[in-house]
Parts: structure tokens; C-alpha cells; sequence
């Protein structure tokens, strides 16, 4: 039987142990806070700057949204940044990307106090990150293992294979599993849009982590009998029979992987609901380190 892990669940374990953590601060006088800021009208954006903003409100986090106009200049952007930057009361800072292209994101996300970067996007947190100091990690790839483990699925000695190298998912996941620790400690290998024979690498994998961003890209004849697989993919496809015009679709040929696959993620309810528990997690986090709080 394969196993559909249930992300929808697992978020809300973690939401509620977040929510615990933000009453120990409030019960200190702190009162966690975020920052969300987008800019422009992308409806994927708005969306789940909604879920996030909704879900600070469930965790007991108090929320700011500031939204600019798709014309907004990288300076008043900045400016912004700097304010809450400053901003004692303000615990958590996160930018919802994508820019518009007019913007430099790099240059953005190098304007966050990193220890307000609750997105763990700053190149002070990828570096800590990397050489394994406690820091604040991206939210996608720091979900996953939580998905995994408390799935019932051991991670440590696997060979976990992770298609694609973006700085918000590929590249932070690889860090992440090749930490010691029981939510990780695998044999790690990334595959991107580079790599010769990718079914070779990917019918290797006990742990396939598909983060590529084109639908359904991830068939059964790529992944070994038994293997989990975690689809990170969210994408809009046409469909007429659905009254928004579309449905959203995983990377992942969900169907078609789930008769081979020992365990897998659905999308939605998959990965997804994880991204927004995780943030919530990173926020109290960054609440109680900016605190001195351990
Ligand atoms: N856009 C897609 N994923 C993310 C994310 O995790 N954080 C931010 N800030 N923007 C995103």
C-alpha cells in the first residue's frame, strides 16, 4: 500500500506547536511579528501571501501587510525594508517573490537583517546554513523532512536524489539533507536541467524530491519501486471542466508514481500547507533570538 502523506495534517501538528511556542513568548510580553510585503499583483502571489497572513492569525503572530504597486521603485522598496529593519517590534521580514522584473531580488534580499530573514534567503543564513550554525533556513526544504519523519519514514543512510538547484528550494534542500541528525544525515545528489540520463540518478533515489517546476515532469519509469516521493512542484494547467479554468498540478505525475512509489505527496495538500507551517515556526524563532531567548 502506498502511503499518501497527508501534508494538510502535518502542517497543522506544526502550526500548533508554533502557536504553543508564540503563547510562551506572549506569556513574556513579546508578541511575535511579521512582515509580508508584495509588490505588484501576481494572483499565484496574492494568494499565498493570503494563506500566510491567515495562518499568522490562527498562530497567535501578529501580521503586517504592506503591499506596492508592480511599479513601485527598488528604492521605496528598500526604504521599506529599512523601516522594518529598524523596527524593534517587528521579529520577522519576508518578501514575496518573485519581483517585478525591474527589481534586483538579490540585491533585496541582501537589504534584510538576517536575523529577521525568516525566508532563510540572506547569504549570512545559506552560509551558516551550510557549514551547519543554527540559523533561520528557507520554509519549503525545512518542511520536508518534517513531512518525511513524521510520516513514519527513516531518513538517515538514504540516498535522497533532489531535482533542480533553485536558491529557494534545490540548493537549501541538499544543505539540509546532508546535515547529521535523524531528519537527515543522506547521501545527496542533485540533478538539474544539466544532468545526462536523469532516470539513471533518479531510479537510485530511496528519496526523490522533485522541485523542477514543470507539470507532471516526474513519470513512473523514473523512480525505484518502494522510493518516497516528495513533489514540490506547484503548477497552473488549462482545464475547462474546472470553473476557475485551471487546476493545479505537481511536478510529479501523481497517478502514474503513486502504483510504484512506497509514499508520496499529493498537490495540493502535499508540500504546500508545509511552506506556511514552517514560516510560522521561523518566526517565533526569530522572535526568541532577537529576545536572546534559547
Ligand atoms: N515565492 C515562492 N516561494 C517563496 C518563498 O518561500 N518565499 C518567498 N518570499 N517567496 C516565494
Amino acid at each position: 500500500m502506498t502511503i499518501i502523506i497527508d501534508g494538510k495534517a502535518v502542517a497543522a501538528e506544526i502550526r500548533q506547536e508554533a502557536k504553543g511556542e508564540a503563547t510562551t513568548l506572549l506569556e513574556q510580553g513579546i508578541t511575535p511579528c511579521l512582515a509580508v510585503v508584495l509588490v505588484g499583483d501576481n494572483p499565484a502571489s496574492k494568494a499565498y501571501v493570503g494563506s500566510k497572513v491567515k495562518a499568522c492569525e490562527e498562530v497567535g503572530v501578529k501580521s503586517i501587510k504592506i503591499e506596492m504597486d508592480a511599479d513601485a521603485s527598488e528604492e521605496a522598496l528598500l526604504a521599506q525594508i529599512e523601516g522594518l529593519n529598524n523596527d524593534a517590534s517587528v521579529h520577522g521580514i519576508l518578501v514575496q517573490l518573485p519581483l517585478p522584473k525591474h527589481m534586483d531580488e538579490d540585491r533585496i534580499i541582501e537589504a534584510l537583517d538576517p536575523s529577521k530573514d525568516v525566508d532563510g534567503f540572506h547569504p549570512v543564513n545559506v552560509g551558516k546554513l551550510s557549514i551547519g550554525i543554527d540559523c533561520l533556513t528557507p520554509c519549503t526544504p525545512t518542511g520536508i523532512p518534517e513531512l518525511i519523519v513524521r510520516s513514519g519514514i527513516e531518513m538517515s543512510g538514504k540516498h535522497a536524489v533532489v531535482i533542480g538547484r533553485s536558491n529557494i528550494v534545490g540548493k537549501p534542500m541538499m544543505n539540509i539533507l546532508v546535515q547529521k541528525g535523524n531528519k537527515a544525515n543522506c547521501t545527496v545528489t542533485c540533478c538539474h536541467s544539466g544532468t545526462k540520463d536523469l532516470t539513471e540518478f533518479t531510479r537510485q533515489a530511496d528519496i526523490l524530491i522533485a522541485a523542477i517546476g514543470v507539470p507532471e515532469f516526474v513519470t513512473a519509469d523514473m523512480v525505484k519501486p518502494g522510493a518516497t516521493v516528495i513533489d514540490v512542484g506547484i503548477n497552473r494547467v488549462d482545464d475547462a471542466s474546472d470553473k476557475r479554468g485551471y487546476k493545479l498540478v505537481g511536478d510529479v505525475n501523481f497517478d502514474d508514481v503513486k502504483a510504484v512509489a512506497g509514499a508520496i505527496t499529493p498537490v495540493p495538500g502535499g508540500v504546500g500547507p508545509m511552506t506556511v507551517a514552517m514560516l510560522m515556526k521561523n518566526t517565533v524563532k526569530a522572535a526568541r533570538m532577537l529576545h536572546g531567548i534559547g
